[in-house]
């Protein structure tokens, strides 16, 4: 075997019989892991079967109008094309090859490694450094980060500088976990590490709160006391956890969980002896 027929790996997975209309199967593709193979609009397509985000198997997560949304925290993908449609997922999910054999077997062909990682980033472009243009983006939650990674795919094509303005000390990160599970770790939930800035060329300024906005002179103010001009700028400074206007709600050790901080100091003062309220009752 070359090791290039070894990169693919295909094979038929299941009969276009066993898969209803607005269904979706994950189906074994050879040796290489699943895949799910999902009807919409009467044609059969095959993507990655595991979620972007943390895995979750989507085969139990909810399928309609051809998007198919995780049964964990929600990420949602087109079903069809394996395009991201929704945080907190960021890559999307590979698209395999497939067709329908005479008997109606379901024939996929599949880079065996896509199948694996089930994930895929989309083609961007480079910067060019004669290109004018700043988009400064202030807010570097996931809908910054996800602006600027966006404005920089091939699709949208934009080769000017782009710069990500966040007050937090730390690279764009995973929210969602702040609320699951305590003692994180920033390295396991930044959403992308810091190579993928520089090899994108998104400048990020971390710990840096922006006081102003000049829309005349096109100005950013910021709270080091530099200005930065702008093209045109995003708002992404999302939203804060409301502390009830009550007495004692800005004592020692009252918190709110919005931060990885919020949550490491939360951690740090329990113990077995100690006695924790919890105000309000979300799922979060
Ligand atoms: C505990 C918790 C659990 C969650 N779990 C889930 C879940 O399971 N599934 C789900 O889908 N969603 C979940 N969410 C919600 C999700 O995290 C938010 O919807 C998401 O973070 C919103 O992204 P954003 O980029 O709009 O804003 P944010 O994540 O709030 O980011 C905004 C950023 O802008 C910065 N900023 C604000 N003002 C300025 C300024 N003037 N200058 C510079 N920077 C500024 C802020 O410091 C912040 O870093 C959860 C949220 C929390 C708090
Ligand atoms: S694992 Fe799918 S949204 Fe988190």
């Amino acid at each position: 075997d070359s090791p290039s027929k070894d990169e693919y790996v295909e094979g038929v997975v299941c009969n276009e019989s066993d898969i209803k209309e607005n269904e979706m199967k994950a189906c074994q593709l050879g040796d290489a892991g699943k895949v799910l193979v999902v009807k919409h609009n009467g044609k059969i397509s095959a993507v990655g079967a595991k979620c972007t985000h943390y895995g979750a198997p989507l085969v139990n997560g909810a399928l309609g109008d051809g998007k198919v949304r995780c049964p964990w925290h929600g990420a949602c993908f087109d079903a069809v094309t394996g395009d991201i449609e929704d945080y907190p997922g960021l890559d999307s999910l590979p698209c395999f090859q497939v067709e329908i054999k005479k008997d109606g077997g379901v024939h996929v062909r599949a880079k065996r490694d896509l199948v694996k990682s089930s994930r895929v980033t989309k083609p961007m472009v480079k910067r060019n450094p004669s290109d004018p243009t700043t988009i400064a983006i202030i807010g570097g939650g996931p809908a910054g980060l996800v602006c600027a990674e966006v404005l920089r795919q091939k699709e949208c094509g934009f080769t000017g500088r782009i710069v990500l303005i966040c007050m937090e000390p730390n690279l764009p990160y995973d929210r969602c976990k702040v609320g699951k599970a305590l003692e994180l770790k920033i390295g396991q939930i930044i959403l992308r590490k810091e190579s993928f800035y520089k090899e994108h060329d998104i400048e990020f300024m971390k710990s840096t709160e922006v006081t102003g906005i000049d829309t005349s002179s096109k100005i950013l103010k910021l709270g080091t006391g530099s200005d930065l001009e702008y093209t045109k700028v995003f708002i992404a400074t999302g939203g804060l956890a409301r502390r009830p206007n009550v007495p004692g709600s800005n004592l020692k050790n009252v918190f709110v969980l919005r931060t990885v901080e919020d949550s490491n100091a939360i951690y740090d003062l329990i113990n077995k002896e100690a006695n924790i309220v919890v105000l309000g009752a979300s799922y979060r």
